[in-house]
């Protein structure tokens, strides 16, 4: 294989790799990781500033896609835990307007020094792909309709928090927990790693979406789809609300328009009023005010959506520290 960046390379040739975690998709954590990981969370979120923990470590955001949430509160992780940030999107500024291919600057960025690739893109599979070109660590930060994992350990612990539960407790941390994920399931790469996390963690996965954007088929074991959307609501303790990836949808794809999607699709106060008394509603965002979700949900009292934010913060200062094999240098677990 030829590389620039030699130094990644051992004298007989075969790669070498940094010291470190990948994170392509949830399903490469095993349960006692994931807990660890929600626990330490918890924990730094006591006490966020760690700049001792990754001092000397370079992380680059390499965004080929918008973002607002998962761009900015990786940097705000790793700057918290004392690493040089570096942002690479596909703006105009870069060698990509000269016809330079995401692999190679990928691979000229790598032969810099950097410790972590935070990896965003349109394609499915991106982080796997870049995992195999270099000899940095990948965490995947939304790859095309594949998985978005640290977005759904942000949604593990926002719904940890609203019941009172511990990660301590493992496979059994969401026992008797029913969660409604509801939209664009097939586009919907937050719904994927949820789907493949939640009931690990013990909660009862119901999903419901517009024909053609749910595909029962394709739900992991455990996960049912519901009739309709008020069925998957009904005594749910979350409701987790997806917007549709009109980005994503073949072309000439005809769906309602965004007041009939409302009527048929969106979460409503009577919707709320289906599900269990203590609820929670979710939203990974971007919303879709008013197609989705209506204002006075999204606003209103059950609303947990910028928790969720929140939680993304310390969650992704435990992925950053994995990726670095610095978990042990963050503080114990905490319950
Ligand atoms: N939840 C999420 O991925 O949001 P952004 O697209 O703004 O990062």
């Amino acid at each position: 294989m030829t590389r620039a960046g030699a130094e990644f390379e051992s004298e007989g040739g075969e790669r070498r790799r940094r010291p470190g975690r990948d994170l392509c998709g949830i399903g490469g954590l095993p349960v006692d990781a994931v807990c660890d990981l929600l626990g330490r969370a918890r924990a730094l979120e006591d006490a966020p500033h760690r700049p001792e923990v990754l001092r000397g470590r370079t992380v680059v955001c390499f965004f080929g896609e918008p973002s607002t949430r998962t761009r900015t509160s990786f940097e705000l992780a790793a700057r918290r835990l004392g690493a040089d940030v570096i942002f690479f999107g596909n703006d105009g500024t870069t060698s990509a307007a000269k016809g330079e291919s995401a692999l190679d600057a990928a691979r000229n960025l790598d032969a810099m020094g950097i410790d972590v690739f935070v990896a965003r893109d349109r394609q499915t599979g991106w982080p796997q792909v870049l995992c195999h070109h270099l000899g940095a660590r990948v965490v995947n930060a939304g790859d095309g309709v594949g998985e978005h994992p640290t977005q759904a350990l942000a949604d593990a612990l926002t719904i940890l928090e609203a019941f009172g539960r511990s990660p301590a407790d493992g496979a059994r941390a969401l026992a008797g927990l029913r969660v409604a994920i509801c939209g664009d399931i097939i586009h919907g790469r937050v719904a994927h790693s949820n789907l493949h996390l939640l009931p690990r963690l013990g909660a009862e996965v119901v999903v419901a979406g517009p024909e053609g954007l749910v595909d029962g088929a394709e739900l992991p074991e455990g996960v049912t789809l519901a009739p309709s959307f008020d069925d998957a609501v009904v005594g749910a303790h979350v409701v987790m609300m997806l917007r549709i990836q009109r980005e994503r949808l073949a072309r000439g794809r005809d769906l309602p328009d965004d007041a009939a999607y409302h009527a048929r699709w969106g979460l409503d106060a009577r919707r709320v009023g289906l599900a269990d008394p203590h609820a929670i509603v979710m939203h990974p965002g971007p919303m879709n005010r008013g197609v989705e979700i209506a204002d006075a949900v999204a606003d209103g009292p059950r609303s947990r959506i910028l928790r969720q934010v929140t939680h993304g913060v310390a969650v992704r200062m435990a992925v950053l520290a994995r990726a670095c094999d610095r978990q042990g240098a963050l503080p114990e677990a905490k319950r």
